[in-house]
């Protein structure tokens, strides 16, 4: 056996093949270490380079949103079809299953309720913490224009020096506070500084005019949230748009969870991000898996 084992005429180095060195093709990506490259490929499925994210993290500041009473009898039936998983670590730990192996994106700010200034955020969460939950990354809330501004970007600033640490990528959710105008000229200011000062990747919202200048001018892959509820076909021309015009994925909670039929409507969300498919094929998917 030993005279086997080192016999050249056993081994074949393959001296004529060239090692390959693959790019990272996810926007922005290629010049990170393994660990992040490995996370955000539990996040954006590496076929597409898109991710359906199931954000269902409403309950840190808002209690319990219509839909998210109950995560355990109205979310886990809807893992199987999202590439990652929004939430708390509350939520994480008490009704998740770590037989759960897809991407969590952990919520790693939080502080104010509802009742108070909500751009008076904190980090949240230890960075080891995260590490014992194996977490894929962490989205922090970024209120550009807020009142504590500045103290929402330190608190992005410093979990992405934690996260660089430890290969752990952060997620800029650009808030939009109750008095604060929506429009792209202020998504392009609010994405463009997660991206500079470090997010691996930038959560917005859907603009109908001009959305293709925030994710040009973004250097970094963008995520559309949903928003509030929407008819389901509308709902499904927003993210066929926003895919359209450069976003590379959803992180989609109430017009998932508060759908008529959620598991069909995540499953026609997944036809657009990951198949193209045109709102009007995605929403006969919808009516279909719905009538079953
Ligand atoms: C805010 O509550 C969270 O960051 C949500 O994850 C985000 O707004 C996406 O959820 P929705 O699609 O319901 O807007």
């Amino acid at each position: 056996m030993a005279d086997k084992d080192t016999s050249l005429e056993t081994h074949n180095y393959h001296f004529d093949v060239p090692v390959k060195n693959k790019v990272f093709s996810l926007k922005g990506s290629n010049s990170l270490g393994w660990g992040m490259k490995n996370r955000l490929s539990n996040i954006f499925n590496p076929e597409t380079n898109r991710t359906v994210m199931l954000a269902v993290d409403h309950g840190y500041f808002l209690g319990p949103t219509a839909g998210l009473e109950r995560i355990d009898i109205t979310i886990v039936p809807l893992l199987q079809y999202a590439d990652t998983l929004m939430c708390t670590r509350g939520i994480l730990r008490s009704t998740i299953a770590p037989t759960f192996t897809k991407g969590v994106v952990l919520r790693a700010s939080g502080g104010p309720s509802i009742l108070k200034e909500l751009s008076n955020e904190e980090i949240a969460v230890d960075i080891e913490d995260a590490i014992r939950l194996n977490v894929a990354a962490l989205a922090v809330q970024v209120f550009i224009g807020g009142e504590y501004e500045t103290k929402s970007i330190n608190n992005m600033t410093r979990l992405v020096d934690m996260g660089n640490r430890y290969g752990i990528p952060v997620l800029g959710v650009t808030a939009v506070g109750k008095q604060m105008v929506r429009d792209v000229k202020y998504m392009r200011l609010a994405t463009r500084i997660c991206a500079e000062l470090g997010a691996s990747y930038v959560k917005t919202y859907y603009m109908p005019d001009g959305f293709e200048t925030v994710t040009a001018s973004c250097p970094v892959p963008i995520v559309i949230a949903g928003g509030k509820k929407l008819p389901e076909l509308d709902a499904l021309k927003m993210a066929h748009n926003a895919i359209e015009q450069g976003a590379c994925g959803v992180d989609m909670g109430r017009n998932i969870f508060q759908s008529e039929a959620p598991i069909a409507m995540i499953q026609a969300v997944r036809k657009i991000v990951h198949e193209n498919f045109s709102p009007e094929d995605a929403y006969d998917v919808y009516q279909e898996l719905k009538g079953k």
